[in-house]
């Protein structure tokens, strides 16, 4: 006697008997309905013609970053920049890649010494730490543009009288967070009450392997307070053509 099976007698199963069996046929039935309903659902018919559905690719990306560099445009220094950056260049590489802006130094590429400090309107970054294509539109401003054309910036001359540089590695990442320091307290000559804590405060983020803090924080000291400095054009504190360093510049000029 055959075994019969749960739900059913034997001619009811599926695969009881040779050919379509009732159960088997219902369902058959119901997955062929169910399929011709999303088929319909979806598909229109077109010229007696079955037209695929419509397929969502999700948002818009043609205006998205890819691979290739990307236009860019902001102000370095008080002039234009109209470039192209890959979406993975950073500022410093930018700065002293791309555009030959070397006074900007790379140290230590990770946002750990300060040397690649540059203000970005006003504000002094990181610039191993920013994206290039964080300063669309904005204005970025490195040593370089501290001065006036051909000469020094108050700041800029007390460091070379205070000796506040060596190897001048960090002076560039100095001055310009000694720029933002002085900025925020009024600017040359408004910041007579600054201390020589508020200085080192400031001054936090750069590191001088050289050891010349006291003479930085005293250069940054004298402009806060208004003492005069000399300013002379830069021409005149450049190496001379056989490389050999100039006299000091002369005191007298311009305050
Ligand atoms: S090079 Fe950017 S912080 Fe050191
Ligand atoms: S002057 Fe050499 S690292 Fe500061």
């Amino acid at each position: 006697m055959g075994r019969r099976e749960r739900g059913g007698s034997p001619s009811e199963g599926e695969g009881a008997g040779e050919g379509l069996t009732r159960r088997g046929l219902f369902r058959r039935l119901g997955v062929a309905g169910t399929a011709a309903a999303l088929v319909n659902s979806s598909c229109k018919v077109q010229d007696g013609e079955l037209e695929a559905p419509a397929v969502d690719l999700g948002p818009d990306t043609s205006g998205a970053f890819g691979l290739d560099a990307a236009p860019l445009n902001f102000t370095l220094d008080g002039k234009a920049v109209d470039t192209k950056a890959e979406a993975r260049t950073t500022l410093l590489e930018l700065l002293r890649l791309d555009l030959d802006a070397t006074g900007t130094k790379v140290v230590c590429d990770r946002g750990a010494c300060g040397a690649c400090m540059v203000l970005v309107d006003g504000v002094a970054r990181n610039s191993c730490m920013l994206l290039a294509h964080d300063v669309a539109g904005a204005e970025v401003t490195t040593v370089a543009g501290l001065g006036a054309s051909g000469e020094l910036s108050a700041l800029q001359q007390a460091f070379v009288d205070h000796d506040a540089l060596q190897c001048g590695f960090c002076t560039s990442g100095m001055l310009i967070s000694a720029s933002a320091l002085l900025r925020k307290g009024g600017g040359p000559g408004k910041a007579a009450g600054m201390t020589a804590a508020q200085v080192e405060d400031g001054l936090a983020g750069n590191l001088c392997r050289c050891g010349t803090y006291p003479h930085v924080v005293a250069a940054v000291l004298s402009v806060a307070k208004g003492e005069r400095v000399d300013r002379v054009p830069t021409e005149r504190i450049a190496l001379g053509e056989d490389g050999s360093k100039p006299a000091r510049a002369q005191k007298g000029g311009a305050a």
